[in-house]
């Protein structure tokens, strides 16, 4: 796969200030850099993933990861082959971007895509904005986006076809949606087919639930905020909640993702509705979340339920489980 990872994200906004205390004091996210017209923010050992400009849409560009100088050669090569105009990014740019080499293309609806090699690395640890476990990124990514499209054809067989893009899954109803990946994380992006173009929704992802909670908390002073309510989805067993960001699209914070393995993963349709719980979605019209609604309580009826999927070291195995395991381990641990 030519693509490795969602490296960054490029946002427009025209309250920079604002987004500066809703990543920050909210989301966790540092801020490193803020100019009259860009904010950087940092959420790991990266010294950027998130870049606000004052100028610009809701989202102005997608920076894509590839390994290496070779693999992005190649990949502009390919994109070239497919009739697509590339750019080599500048000097400039790069420096900007805080990287070795970028390339830059739209995709077929017009969004700003980069692809890059060699990120660089901060040398001051990351210092989150609020107190937070952190941010489950390094060889996933910096989290997944979400984007609505007029039309899936005019979209998915590009992402698939020509970005090699893997298909994890894809529901037809409440709405139309396809959700792709480029590593292990279940999606890196997806689509949703709305009738219109634009940023659904970003998400990131925390290494603790409680990271989640405490900001669900902190949302629910300002509940207008929330886009949709705390839930579970089906497919990426993602816990989390969605509130609206400055700029009018989504943030997904999320806890819990589940990975997939590319190359032997088979996509499927999955019909039992986008979350298992939760997620009441304010963005959905009357009778869509009424539907989303009628499917959750078919699951909840049908005792349907995942796993929790956890990291080593933020868990402990509960007695109860295994007769044996409680009589023979337990009272030794104990003494
Ligand atoms: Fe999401």
């Amino acid at each position: 796969m030519a693509l490795q990872a969602l490296g960054y994200v490029g946002i427009g906004s025209a309250d920079l200030e604002k987004w500066a205390g809703y990543a920050t004091q909210f989301l966790g996210m540092q801020r490193v850099d803020k100019s009259r017209t860009t904010l950087a923010l940092r959420m790991d050992d990266r010294k950027q993933r998130v870049i606000v400009t004052a100028d610009g849409g809701a989202a102005s560009f997608y920076g894509w990861e590839a390994g290496d100088a070779a693999a992005l050669d190649a990949l502009g090569g390919r994109l070239e082959r497919a009739g697509i105009k590339v750019a080599r990014g500048s000097r400039a740019l790069a420096d900007e971007r805080h990287v070795k080499d970028l390339i830059v293309f739209t995709d077929p609806i017009g969004n700003r895509l980069e692809a890059f090699h060699g990120a660089e690395i901060a040398s001051e640890p990351f210092r989150p904005g609020r107190s937070i476990s952190g941010f489950r990124t390094g060889p996933l990514g910096m989290g997944h986006a979400v984007l609505t499209v007029e039309r899936l054809d005019d979209v998915i067989p590009f992402y698939r076809d020509v970005l090699g893009f893997g298909l994890s899954d894809y529901i037809l109803k409440p709405f139309k949606a396809y959700f792709l990946h480029v590593n292990p994380r279940h999606h890196s992006l997806a689509f949703l087919e709305t009738g219109k173009n634009g940023i659904h929704h970003m998400m990131v992802e925390l290494f603790s639930l409680d990271d989640v909670g405490q900001a669900y908390d902190i949302a629910l002073m300002e509940p207008e905020k929330i886009g949709a309510t705390l839930g579970r989805h089906t497919n990426d067993y993602m816990t989390s909640f969605y509130s609206w960001s400055p700029s009018g699209f989504m943030v997904e914070y999320g806890w819990g993702g589940r990975l997939v393995e590319p190359g032997s993963w088979t996509a499927e349709e999955y019909t039992t509705g986008p979350s298992l719980w939760g997620h009441e979605r304010a963005w959905l019209s009357e009778d869509k979340r009424a539907q989303a609604r009628a499917m959750r309580t078919q699951l909840a009826a049908d005792g349907v339920r995942a796993p929790v999927q956890v990291l080593a070291g933020n868990h402990d195995l509960m007695p109860g489980t295994c007769p044996w395991w409680d009589a023979a381990v337990a009272p030794r641990k104990a003494g």
